[in-house]
């Protein structure tokens, strides 16, 4: 065990997933704070347990060579980013081997073809979502992120990972609350009015939604932000105040008041349009998207006959990117808003073989194989959690020769296709796709087949 308050060298030797440097101190594991794959630092350690110990950095011995200089001041404190300093190349590098470690680890899974991770030309402004909470630093007003593991806001003007928009929105927001004197919510007293500015933009239609999330049901000179912002942000499509006056960290509530426009914008990935509403799921990286749905309907490999499932459909993307190429889809999703986007985006793109079902899947698709539905090709694409395993176990009865899974955690990957591995499938091949350039974020594509 490493002594508190005693200084150390430390070789660091990996990032895990939060973004963590993980060193090692005569093979004891260290986490240091700022710390990058191949740094050697002489840190002090503020947190001793028996398996692992906490370090801040004191001094650079030697800087890791994949080191380089990060665009945004903020990005050593900031919860947003993790790795900004970290050569975009090596980020790829690293999560590639994340994820082939996860297989191996957690699935036991060996012999699978992970493919080098797909990133960005450009790894910048690249997120269609933001969400920045409000609040005051030294008597101004403030928006930005979380620092790291707190609740103070480091403010960002400039948020190299957000669409340019977002810039000239937070200063109007800002001049906004300063004129009409609006308050700022206190956690502490839960008093005060705004939480959260949210906004969404379409990046090829530059439609812009505006959300503000409030502990009130009433946006006081709200006529006088809309001219604001109608006067001064292209393609200002819609503001809508989402009421949360519940004492929590969840940013949205569930109600929604729309206060301009029609509480929806739209935008295009390939050349299928969506409606975009203030609740539903959309992936924040729509350059990416493409990539990871072409990736998607490729291992699908639909000849026009076959009926796919569609487990975790969100607003019915991937749904209607399969439905081009099959005979029918049967798209299923919890939230009842994403499946009333979804049918309308099926109206809006002309297609007319998806049924959509709503609720939760674990529910749904065991009763649809009851009524004799099955499936040719089945497509998952589930939260972090993953596949709850009845949908796993129904999947595995319906027997369809193929299984696409999409994922945004490797760890959950491997747990399931573990599952799928010890029921007559096997996985042949995952692409992961850099969805979230800076974090340690991975999205992987997997090709599962009937043995
Ligand atoms: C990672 S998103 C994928 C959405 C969509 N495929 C896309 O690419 O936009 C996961 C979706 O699963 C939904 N979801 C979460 N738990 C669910 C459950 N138990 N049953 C059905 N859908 C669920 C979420 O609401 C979300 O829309």
């Amino acid at each position: 065990m490493l002594k508190e308050g005693k200084e150390y060298i430390v070789d660091i030797v990996d990032i895990g997933h939060k973004g963590e440097a993980i060193g090692k101190y005569e093979g004891f594991t260290v986490f240091v704070d700022g710390g990058l794959v191949k740094d050697k630092v002489k840190v002090k350690i503020t947190k001793s347990k028996k398996n692992y110990a906490q370090g801040q950095i004191l001094e650079f011995i030697e800087k890791s060579p994949y080191r380089v200089k990060s665009p945004c001041e903020e990005s050593v404190y900031c919860g947003g980013c993790q790795v900004l300093h970290l050569d975009y190349k090596k980020q790829l590098e690293i999560k590639t081997n994340m994820v082939k470690e996860t297989l191996k680890r957690i699935g036991k899974l060996e012999n699978i073809k992970v493919y080098d991770a797909l990133g960005m030309d450009s790894p910048y402004r690249y997120r269609n979502k933001a969400q920045f909470p409000i609040g005051y630093k030294n008597n101004e007003v403030v928006m930005g992120f979380y620092k790291k593991m707190t609740h103070e806001i480091i403010p960002s003007d400039k948020c190299l990972i957000q669409h340019e928009i977002n810039d000239k929105i937070m200063n109007i927001v800002k001049e906004y609350i300063k004129k009409f004197n609006i308050s700022i919510y206190d956690e502490k007293n839960h008093k005060g009015i705004l939480r959260h500015l949210v906004t969404k933009v379409g990046f090829k239609t530059k439609e812009v939604m505006v959300i503000l999330v409030a502990n009130s049901d009433k946006l006081p000179h709200s006529d006088k932000l809309i001219d604001l912002l109608k006067e001064n942000i292209e393609g200002f499509k819609t503001l809508v105040l989402n009421i949360n006056k519940d004492k929590t960290n969840v940013i949205l509530g569930k109600e929604n008041k729309v206060l301009y426009g029609d509480g929806k914008i739209q935008d295009y990935i390939g050349n299928l349009k969506f409606n975009i509403s203030p609740l539903s799921f959309f992936q924040v990286n729509p350059a990416q998207t493409e990539v990871l749905y072409n990736k998607a309907l490729e291992y699908a490999n639909l000849t026009g006959n076959e009926n796919v499932f569609d487990i975790y459909c969100g607003i019915g993307t991937i749904s209607l990117f399969l439905a081009q190429k099959a005979k029918r889809v049967y798209a299923v999703e919890i939230v009842d808003q994403a499946i009333e986007d979804a049918k309308i985006n099926a109206k809006l793109n002309n297609i007319d073989n998806v049924e959509f079902f709503v609720g939760k899947a674990e529910d749904v698709v065991p009763s649809l194989y009851k009524e004799g539905k099955v499936a040719d090709v089945v497509v998952v694409d589930p939260p972090r959690k993953g596949c709850d395993e009845k949908v796993l176990n129904t999947i595995v009865n319906m027997n369809p020769k193929r299984i696409v899974y999409v994922s945004c955690n490797p760890s959950t990957l491997a747990r399931d296709l573990a599952y799928l591995d010890m029921n007559g499938y096997k996985t042949l091949k995952v692409q992961p796709v850099d969805m979230f350039p800076h974090t340690m974020h991975i999205e992987s594509v997997a090709l599962i087949e009937k043995n």
